[in-house]
């Protein structure tokens, strides 16, 4: 015989009349092309509540009146154990009432046993599957709406953030280049000295920001290459802290290591880890009172690694934790003009995701935070699972 292709439509019969369950089985099986409902029965409302707990059906048929539940709680209770299954439920003659009140109830339609059942049933069952499926197609149109107005909004938000960050050291720029115009003739060298200087800074701050403002974009739109290889961790660790050294003794403050018992080789991206690294570090010693320390550590757990970096600065506060690291965010304990733009943990954050890691911050019971990033050790396999992160490896975009 010739098989033919049908898709199955899987139905849990909740039914304890053996009657009545070998009635519905029967119109089912004739209905249709042969296999289409593949009908599973449980005969009480517990079996039924096991049953979709760990099952996968299209359909629940239930009659209302079982051994352990009856009237309309047996429908509120199913629905409640999983409530993407449509319900038909099964009423008798005189309980077409009941049959409305259950779909008040979350039930997509009823059926009245008796004799137009066979010929109902069928259509019943392929109207209420159709209604499930296009509420669903509704509730997730509604849902990418509303994800696409929050995205509109956080970009409104991100333009108004940049126009004011790039507007700051313009206006010093403009500011100081008119005072040159206007007393380049009558102001001491000292006095052009300081304001050639402040153009130069305002001009560095602007370019920092344009970079950060053009990496973070990169990321977010997965344009920037990757290149991981096997990496010394720890002597990647003591290159970047070695770049802070003149920073630190400003401030006369001293990094702790715990990272030199560690020795393994790690398949990261180098300069992008590094990057990660500058900026907890900086951030770190920017908040850090003066003569405080530092502790970076480097920690394996059995399938990642992590480092932390930890100070003894003012902390975060505790619902901001994971805000920080929103682009253009600073956190309310640091509104000294202590911080910079706000961007560096936004792409410290894609940068680590892109190793398929996590960033967090915490804070110290004895004061300062703690700001910690985890990648997988595992890494190779995914680099294998996605070429396109891997890049050419000519152009590391950094
Ligand atoms: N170690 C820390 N201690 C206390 N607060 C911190 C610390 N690190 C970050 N923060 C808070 O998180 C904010 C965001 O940090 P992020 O590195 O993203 O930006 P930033 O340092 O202000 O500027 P950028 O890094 O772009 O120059 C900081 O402004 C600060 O409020
Ligand atoms: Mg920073």
């Amino acid at each position: 015989m010739l098989k033919m292709n049908v898709k199955e439509i899987n139905i849990l019969l909740v039914e304890d009349d053996a009657v009545d369950c070998r009635l519905v089985k029967k119109f089912l099986s004739r209905s249709g092309p042969p296999g289409r409902f593949q009908v599973e029965t449980a005969d009480t409302l517990s079996q039924a509540i096991e049953c979709l707990s760990s099952g996968s059906y299209d359909l629940v048929l239930l009659d209302l009146n079982l051994p352990d539940s009856s009237g309309i709680d047996t429908v509120q209770r199913t629905h409640e154990t999983n409530s993407d299954v449509p319900i038909v439920v099964l009423t008798g003659l005189d309980d077409e009432e009941m049959g409305l009140e259950a779909i008040r109830k979350g039930a997509e339609d009823y059926l009245v046993k008796g004799n137009s059942l066979e010929y109902l049933l069928v259509r019943t069952i392929q109207y209420s599957l159709e209604r499930k499926s296009v509420k669903q197609q509704l509730l997730e149109s509604e849902i990418a709406k509303r994800e696409a107005e929050t995205a509109n909004q956080a970009k409104s938000e991100f333009l108004a953030n940049m126009s004011h960050e790039l507007r700051t050291p313009l206006h010093s720029i403009l500011g100081f280049a008119s005072f040159g115009i206007k007393k380049y003739d009558s102001a001491k060298p000292e006095k052009l000295l300081d304001y050639f200087s402040r153009i130069k800074q305002s001009g560095k701050t602007l370019l920092e920001l344009l970079n950060d403002l053009l990496d973070l974009a990169k990321l977010e739109s997965r344009k920037l290459k990757f290149v991981f290889e096997p990496t010394n961790l720890a002597l990647l660790v003591n290159s970047v802290t070695n770049e802070f050294d003149t920073m630190l003794s400003e401030k006369n403050l001293a990094v702790q290591h715990e990272v030199s018992n560690f020795n393994e080789q790690v398949t990261l991206d180098a300069e992008k880890i590094k990057q990660v690294l500058r900026n907890l570090l900086n951030n770190a010693i920017k908040f850090s009172p003066d003569g405080g320390a530092i502790d970076v550590a480097i920690g394996r757990t059995d399938n990642s690694v992590r480092v932390s970096v930890r100070d003894q600065g003012p902390g975060i506060p505790p619902d901001e934790l994971e805000s920080v690291f929103d682009k253009f965010m600073q956190s309310s304990k640091t509104m000294t003009g202590a911080g910079g733009t706000g961007l560096g943990l936004a792409i410290c954050q894609e940068i680590v995701a892109a190793h398929k890691g996590r960033i967090w911050a915490e804070n110290r019971p004895e004061g300062g935070a703690v700001f910690s990033f985890e990648i997988p050790l595992s890494l190779n396999v995914y680099i294998q699972e996605q070429p396109l992160l891997a890049g050419a490896g000519s152009d590391s975009g950094v």
